[in-house]
């Protein structure tokens, strides 16, 4: 990497500013000791944002974010904001970067390290060795289809609207991008729709299967949602590539969070179209996890999803192979010391605060 890294840094609300501290730290720690160069900003979002400009995404964060192109987030909302305008929740923060960057590709990925099998709540058989790659649609769909809105009926009962919309457009480029990843993994991917009920996510089927002409090499199959999440908890071990609509993804890798142990172990990646000149994507790295308002502030989450997203910036936006996988290794390494923050305790472990997880990683990046 030869020239400087603008990163704008969104630590949001609730445990996110806990657990940026952590990645920040590691960030430092590769700069003074790999001589990357990182320009890092600040931005408010979220609640945060609310209290201090009136709104959960400020002009001058979206100015940030584009300037920047690459953003490390960490968690919005909290019960403290419950109350405000719908149009102005912390949520509606969150939503807006995505679709002001052009976000639309949400990479989850669902990896079991072998350390924590025994954490997850189904059987260590069923759930060890587990990789799958989520690739969430996430500037469309219900998320943002028109209408929407609650409107008052004549008789003085009201109506509740959200519109399913999928385009061809954006769901072969989801798509390819899908096919892409599995080209890179076990060539395999599985669509998930609700055909049989939603017609948008008919037409979602039938531009996944034109798209794969593309890919002949890939073996494409598809199934129903419901299907999807019983079979997630049955035998999760047959998917690869798992490419779905905006809200199947996000509650279906929820529920994949879990086989993994703990929603504090998922790391996303949020990417958008390839720039046509200097060929790199806008993206948002964030965990999975919420703000997690019940044990904010107390230093005990967990931040390894946070620091496993920064690997995936590494890697994605940076090309830095090589110190992703230091981080990841690192991450492994830890957990075989039987260091655990209080999501992933297990009997005979030694369970650690956020802090020192952020600090034992280090201390094996200085080992590597
Ligand atoms: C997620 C979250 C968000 C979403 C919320 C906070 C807007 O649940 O990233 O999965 O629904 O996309
Ligand atoms: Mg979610």
């Amino acid at each position: 990497m030869l020239t400087t890294q603008k990163i704008l840094l969104l630590p949001g609300d609730g445990i996110g500013t806990e657990i940026m501290e952590q990645a920040k730290l590691i960030l430092q720690w590769f700069a003074h000791n790999k001589k990357l160069q990182f320009d890092l900003e600040e931005g408010l979002i979220g609640g945060a944002a609310i209290d201090k400009t009136g709104v959960p995404l400020p002009k001058a964060t979206i100015q940030k974010a584009k300037e920047a192109g690459i953003v490390l987030m960490g968690s919005v909302g909290g019960p403290k904001w419950d109350d405000v305008d719908f149009n102005i929740r912390p949520e509606a923060g969150l939503l807006e970067i995505r679709k002001s960057m052009g976000l639309f590709a949400n990479l989850r990925p669902a990896i079991v390290f072998d350390e924590l099998a025994d954490a997850s709540t189904l059987k260590k058989d069923i759930v060890s060795g587990l990789d799958i790659m989520f690739v969430r649609e996430l500037t469309g769909g219900i998320y943002f289809g028109e209408p929407s809105g609650i409107e008052e009926l004549p008789d003085g009962t009201k109506k509740g609207v959200n519109t399913l919309v999928y385009t061809t457009n954006e769901i072969t480029r989801i798509a390819e991008l899908a096919f892409e990843l599995a080209r890179k993994r076990k060539q395999k991917v599985c669509s998930i729709d609700k055909a049989n009920v939603l017609i948008a996510t008919r037409l979602w089927r039938e531009e996944v299967i034109k798209a794969q002409k593309k890919y002949p090499e890939i073996e494409l199959s598809h199934m129903y949602v419901d299907n999807a999440a019983m079979q997630l908890v049955r035998n999760p071990k047959q998917f690869d590539v798992i490419v779905t609509t905006n809200m199947f993804g996000d509650i279906l890798s929820d529920c994949a969070a879990m086989l993994t142990g703990s929603l504090g172990m998922l790391p996303s990646a949020s990417l958008g179209e390839k720039d046509n000149v200097t060929g790199m994507r806008m993206a948002l790295y964030e965990p999975v996890h919420g703000s997690a308002p019940d044990i904010a502030g107390k230093g005990i989450a967990n931040p390894l999803a946070m620091i496993l997203s920064l690997a995936m910036m590494l890697r994605y936006s940076f090309d830095l192979e090589q110190e992703a996988d230091m981080i990841e290794n690192a991450v492994k390494n830890v957990l075989a010391d039987g260091l655990r923050t209080a999501d992933i305790m297990q009997t005979d472990k030694k369970q650690v605060t956020t802090s020192e997880m952020g600090h034992a990683i280090i201390k094996k990046l200085e080992g590597m």
